[in-house]
Formats: C-alpha cells, sequence, structure tokens
C-alpha cells in the first residue's frame, strides 16, 4: 500500500505543475496569476475539493500523445465562497495555452451540471487560447456542449464569468451567456478574432488592447459589467457580487444584519436642483438611501446615462435601476435600455427586488438611434420591467416623461408601490416643447412670439410639472419628502416579502431581442 500512496502523491504533485515550471514562470512574467493561485484566492481557505485531475486528453495527431497533462488545462471543482457552496472552473494557460479540448469541455460540462443538480453558483476562470487546434472538431464540439449547459443553467443558478487572459474565438461565447463578466486590464481580451485576422479582413490596424481590452468591452461593447485592475481585485469583486444573490432561483439572497434606527435622510431634501434642467448625480440620491457602503455599480462605464447595480436596504439585497441626470440629462438610449433590460431581468431570475429610480427626459429622438433601433431596443426595457414579477418599488424624483414615464416601471406595467417626490414632472413632454405644438396657433398669431411661447410654457409647467394629477388617479401611490425615503421603501419592499405573481400559462414570453 505504501507504494501506490507514493504513487498517488506523486501523480498528485505533477497535476499541481500543470505545462510545467517554465511555462508557470512565464504566465507569472505577464503579471498573471496560474490557475490554481486564483482558485486559492477565490475559495475559503481549505474548502477546495478538485474534481477531475488526472482527465488527460484522448487526442494521437500531431505528436499529442507524447504531451500529456494531469487534468488538461482546466481545473474544475467545488468548494466554498464565505461559507457557501461554490463550483469553480479555472483554465490553464500553462497547458496549451488553456485551450478547450474534449476532455476540458467534459470537465467544465461536469461541474456545471453538478451546479444545476445541486442549485449553487458557477464561477468560471478563463484564460484560454480558444478551441484545441489540434483537435478539430471534436473541441468545436465540447465548446457547444458548455455552451448548451450555460443555457440550460440560465435562470436556475447565477453563472459568473472571470477573463483573465488572452480569451479568444469559442472562449468568448460561453462567458457572453453568463449573467456577469468581469475583465482584468492589460492582461486580459476578448475577441472572436485577433488583431491579425482583423487586419486581413477589414484592413483594419487596431492593437488586442484598443480591440478586445477590458477598458474597450466595459465602456464601448457593454461584454463586460466589471474592469478590474488586477486579478486579485477581479477575484475580491466575484465574491462581493455572490454576497447579493442566491444560490439558485428558489433561494433568497442572504439577509444581513440591521438594527432599525432613524431612518429620515434630510440630505435628500437638498439634492433637486431649483433649476429642472440643471443636472445632478443620481449616485448621491442611492447612496443616501440605501445601507451605508452596500452600493455595488454594475456596468459603471456602460451607457452612464443609466446606472445599474446591487445594494442593501434594511440588510436585504436590492437590485436598482437609475436614470442618471449627470450623464446625457438621464435619457433612455439603445444601449441605457439594453443595460437596464439584462440586469432587471436577473435581478427577476433571482428573486432580488428591484426599486426603479426615476429622472428621464424621455427616449433619445435622432437618426442614430433611429437607424440602430431605439425601437426594439427601449423594448427590451418596457419588456423586462413588465415581466419581472420580484417586488418592484418606483421613485420619481424629478421628469418622467412620454414613454419613458411608462417604460420606468410605472404603475401600469407592475409596479407594486409608486412613490414621487415633490419635484416631480409627470407629463408627455417637456413644457416649452409641448407649448410650441399645443399652442402653435396662439404663438404665431401673437405680436410677441417669444412672450406668449414663455406665458404657455408657464401655463403648461403649472398644470403638469408636478406629481399630483397622477396621484389623484392613483398612478402615484403617495408623493413624499426625499427624506423619507429609505424609511418608506424598507417598509416597503417589507410588505411585498411575500410577493406572489400569477402569470399567464406560456412556454416562454418572446423578449425583442
Ligand atoms: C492549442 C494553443 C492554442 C490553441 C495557444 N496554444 N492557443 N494550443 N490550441 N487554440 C498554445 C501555444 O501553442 C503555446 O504552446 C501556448 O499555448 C501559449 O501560446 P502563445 O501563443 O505562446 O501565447 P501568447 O503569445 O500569450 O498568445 C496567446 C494567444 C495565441 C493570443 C491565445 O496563442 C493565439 O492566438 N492562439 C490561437 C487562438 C485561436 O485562434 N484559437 C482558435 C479559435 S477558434 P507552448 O507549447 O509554446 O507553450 C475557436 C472556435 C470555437 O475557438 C468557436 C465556437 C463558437
Amino acid at each position: 500500500m505504501d507504494k501506490k500512496i507514493a504513487l498517488l502523491k506523486e501523480k498528485n504533485l505533477q497535476a499541481l505543475k500543470g505545462g510545467g515550471d517554465k511555462r508557470i514562470e512565464a504566465q507569472h512574467k505577464k503579471g498573471k496569476l496560474t490557475a490554481r493561485e486564483r482558485l486559492h484566492l477565490l475559495l475559503d481557505e481549505g474548502s477546495f475539493e478538485e474534481i477531475g485531475k488526472f482527465v488527460t486528453h484522448r487526442s494521437h495527431d500531431f505528436g499529442m500523445e507524447n504531451e500529456v497533462y494531469p487534468g488538461d488545462g482546466v481545473v474544475t471543482g467545488y468548494g466554498t465562497i464565505n461559507g457557501r457552496l461554490t463550483y469553480v472552473y479555472s483554465q490553464d494557460f500553462t497547458v496549451f495555452g488553456g485551450s478547450l479540448s474534449e476532455t476540458h469541455a467534459e470537465k467544465i460540462v461536469k461541474i456545471m451540471e453538478l451546479a444545476m443538480q445541486n442549485g449553487a453558483p458557477v464561477i468560471g476562470l478563463n484564460d484560454s487560447g480558444g478551441a484545441r487546434i489540434q483537435e478539430g472538431v471534436v473541441s468545436l464540439g465540447g465548446y457547444a456542449d458548455i455552451f448548451y449547459r450555460n443555457v440550460q443553467a440560465s435562470g436556475v443558478v447565477p453563472q459568473i464569468s472571470a477573463i483573465m487572459g488572452p480569451c479568444a474565438g469559442g472562449a468568448v461565447y460561453s462567458p457572453a451567456i453568463t449573467d456577469f463578466i468581469l475583465m482584468v486590464e492589460h492582461t486580459s481580451y476578448m475577441f472572436v478574432t485577433g488583431p491579425n485576422v482583423v487586419k486581413t479582413v477589414t484592413h483594419e490596424n487596431v492593437t488586442s488592447e484598443e480591440l478586445g481590452g477590458a477598458h474597450t468591452h466595459a465602456s464601448k461593447s457593454g461584454v463586460t459589467h466589471f474592469s478590474c485592475a488586477n486579478e486579485v481585485e477581479c477575484i475580491e469583486h466575484i465574491k462581493k457580487m455572490l454576497s447579493y444573490m442566491p444560490q439558485n432561483c428558489e433561494d433568497e439572497a442572504p439577509v444581513y444584519a440591521y438594527e432599525p434606527a432613524n431612518e429620515v435622510r434630510s440630505k435628500l431634501n437638498d439634492i433637486i436642483p431649483e433649476n429642472p434642467n440643471q443636472p445632478y448625480d443620481i449616485k448621491e440620491v442611492i447612496e443616501e438611501v440605501v445601507d451605508a457602503e452596500s452600493f455595488l455599480e454594475v456596468h459603471k462605464e456602460f451607457a452612464e446615462n443609466i446606472v445599474v447595480g446591487f445594494a442593501r436596504l434594511g440588510g436585504r439585497s436590492i437590485g436598482i435601476v437609475a436614470n442618471q441626470p449627470a450623464y446625457l440629462a438621464g435619457v433612455l438610449d439603445i444601449n441605457s435600455s439594453r443595460k437596464g433590460a439584462r440586469f432587471a431581468r436577473f435581478c427577476d431570475a433571482f428573486n432580488i427586488p428591484l426599486l426603479v429610480i426615476v429622472d428621464v427626459p424621455g427616449f433619445l429622438p435622432g437618426t442614430d438611434q433611429e437607424w440602430h433601433g431605439i425601437i426594439i431596443n427601449g423594448a427590451k426595457l418596457l419588456y423586462a420591467l413588465s415581466e419581472a414579477t420580484v417586488p418592484k418599488i418606483t421613485v420619481i424624483t424629478r421628469k418622467a416623461y412620454g414613454g419613458a414615464y411608462d417604460v420606468m416601471n410605472s404603475k401600469h406595467i407592475g409596479a407594486d408601490l409608486n412613490y414621487a417626490w415633490p419635484s416631480a414632472e409627470i407629463a408627455v413632454m417637456g413644457a416649452k416643447g409641448a407649448a410650441e405644438i399645443i399652442f402653435k396657433k396662439d404663438i404665431a398669431d401673437a405680436a410677441d412670439h417669444e412672450a406668449k411661447l414663455k406665458e404657455k410654457e408657464t401655463e403648461y409647467l403649472e398644470k403638469f410639472a408636478n406629481p399630483y394629477g397622477a396621484a389623484a388617479r392613483g398612478f402615484i401611490d403617495e408623493v413624499i419628502e426625499p427624506s423619507e425615503t429609505r424609511a418608506k421603501l424598507i417598509k416597503g419592499f417589507k410588505m411585498l416579502e411575500n410577493k406572489v405573481a400569477k402569470m399567464p400559462k406560456r412556454k416562454h414570453g418572446n423578449i425583442p431581442l
């Protein structure tokens, strides 16, 4: 037995070495950690249990039979993060560049199936050159097997992808199906095809960083939700995100200790500027309303005219979707609609109540928006907030104009509680535009056009630039002092805790994609 145990120990040691010391050194030189070092940082000390450590590839082409590494380029298994069960895979760039072979795929599929069966999140740490070129179609099949599980797991367990190296080809599509993507600045890239292929096909000269670096995907494409300064920060972010989420779609998010106290926040009474066209930062409102330091902004650098993120209110997780008047006046455009919709759908899938904060002048007009589909994309947010069955509360701080009033979690699309501040303006459009249309003739006939326009604008403002018309019809449940907002929300979400929503019988809805 001793000999056999010694052999096992030797094999275990060999597996820990991945592609060997030289390649590990090269990985470190690039400022990257190894697959196992990353797992060590991610999981609670001593909690990792590996599955499939001795799996090897089955390829015999191109001399592959002479290059065999236990684990085949991916470390898979389970462990705990802050005491909660989590399934993980971590690709090992030191073995064939983390490329995906048939067996590498089988290992990932195995832990994904366990995660679905046992109801716990899957975290993928991706560092892969894509399909294992020596294997051909079995590698492509392996990718498809993973994509299929990603789709099966979607909405069942949270799926989070960290991109920690150059992820090309198939290596980007599995993350794209998962719920959240994090990238590391300067060491991670995501692209379908790299700069060389781009140059050949489109004659564009572009660096990897420009084409698919963290900053590009955080701000331009919106593919990544977080751009992290380094791998350690990236892993810390994953842990923090998980703290807002339940383990699966039938579970509730963890509840944090909360001592009821005086919840009046007087500072909120001083945020809205006197001039309704002056911007202010909606994040100041969010920070005042939610539990101290609990706001975790998602998609921070993308479509900044809408702010989304997790927070806690009275110790309980909520998801926030809020217009941002400090950026493009908080207008809804294609990207902000997509961003808001995607986040709201995640929260709804995982029982995280939604708080929608409204200050929106409408949808962004113009050919660029129309030609790129503001209609279909704006409809995504409308659809997502309408279909959400989690507790939904709205606070209108200032403007709620036109279609955007309807879209931003109005009573009409199923919000449970709708509050407005006294500064709210709920109208079909801004007063000037409205006056120009409905009093066109009076203005044209007047001796002083400007004075007439001003007079009619004021008339419209006085009639509609307030929340009381909507409150009179019950579209607003209560007009509240801003300082009362936090207290109202804590009580409101508590009241809605046991909400049961009945949905029409169907296979699935057809969100306008
Ligand atoms: C097999 C691979 C590999 C791959 C890298 N390696 N990619 N082996 N299959 N796809 C190996 C290299 O041979 C090398 O082996 C080691 O990994 C490190 O690679 P380097 O090129 O030295 O590293 P680096 O300079 O950092 O460049 C990394 C890289 C580059 C950008 C990922 O290797 C690259 O462009 N690889 C190919 C990317 C690609 O085209 N993949 C296929 C996509 S098609 P040694 O022995 O020297 O350590 C695809 C289809 C799926 O994925 C579609 C599904 C929808």
